[in-house]
């Protein structure tokens, strides 16, 4: 089922994600690394489609974020970016691509945009980075932020746990907030951090606040496309809704196949020319 035709599309823009927030519409937003499921999960109607460096684990099978280069999430967003024909697509700029210097920011989110064609960026931190956010948007390029849980600084925290529930991570969460919206980000995205928090930011800040693993009060949620869809059997953490077993459904699947090929019942005449 289609969600809409190809002729009454409008796309999805930040000034439209600023108008879901001001009227209290809820923002959906997704993963997606290929041109496939960015087909399907575009067609369903989501808001925004994030190229999440997020490929590092689940596409591309390593323990972390950090391992992904530049060459390769634009090789994952431009497969994204041929597919979507309304969502507004989100490139994270991954690990060791912008926290040098604001001019190797600018460069990494530039070619992103030059290279993928996609419409916007995502980097992880507050003050640290800010002079990147800075920079890359003084060239006219969307900028998303990242506070909470940051994969990419997973070594710095040294676990995946809830992060901000002392008072102090958490007065900086906000600060950095405060900051991001200053410098012209048009969203952010908050990781595991405690529900109270999350309000408090989607109250004190005008832009858009998107939630992983952050409650429901704030103006739209994120989960990884292979996490909610259930091919991920191992990682379960209890921000996670399964709306799916695709493993289940893959794994029958391809033993029918299988056991098809083996018995020669694949393929029958009408299957053959
Ligand atoms: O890379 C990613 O998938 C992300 C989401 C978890 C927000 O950054």
């Amino acid at each position: 089922m289609s969600v809409h035709s190809s002729a009454n599309i409008k796309r999805i823009t930040t000034h439209i994600l600023q108008e879901m927030k001001n009227r209290g519409e809820r923002i959906s937003m997704l993963t997606a690394y290929d041109y496939s499921m960015a087909r399907i999960v575009d067609d369903a109607g989501i808001d925004i489609i994030l190229v999440g460096d997020s490929a590092s684990n689940v596409m591309a099978g390593h323990e972390t974020t950090l391992p992904i280069t530049l060459d390769q999430m634009i090789y994952h967003a431009s497969a994204v970016v041929r597919a979507v024909k309304r969502a507004l697509v989100v490139v994270d700029i991954p690990f060791g691509s912008y926290q040098g210097n604001s001019t190797e920011a600018l460069r990494s989110a530039i070619r992103i945009m030059k290279e993928s064609g996609a419409h916007s960026v995502k980097v992880e931190g507050g003050s640290e980075i800010k002079e990147s956010v800075i920079r890359i948007l003084s060239a006219g390029v969307p900028v998303m932020g990242h506070l909470g849980l940051t994969p990419q600084s997973i070594y710095k925290f040294g676990t995946y746990t809830v992060r901000a529930k002392e008072e102090a991570e958490a007065t900086k969460l906000l600060e950095d907030a405060l900051m991001l919206e200053a410098c012209g980000c048009f969203a952010i995205v908050l990781e595991k951090i405690p529900a109270s928090l999350a309000k408090k930011v989607a109250e004190s800040v005008n832009i858009p606040v998107i939630g992983i693993g952050a409650g429901g009060d704030v103006d739209g949620q994120v989960l990884v496309m292979h996490d909610m869809l259930g091919i991920t059997q191992e990682f379960k953490p209890r921000f996670l809704r399964q709306y799916a077993d695709l493993e289940d459904v893959m794994k029958k699947a391809f033993l029918q196949y299988i056991e098809d090929v083996k018995s020669k019942d694949f393929p029958n005449e009408s299957e053959s020319y």
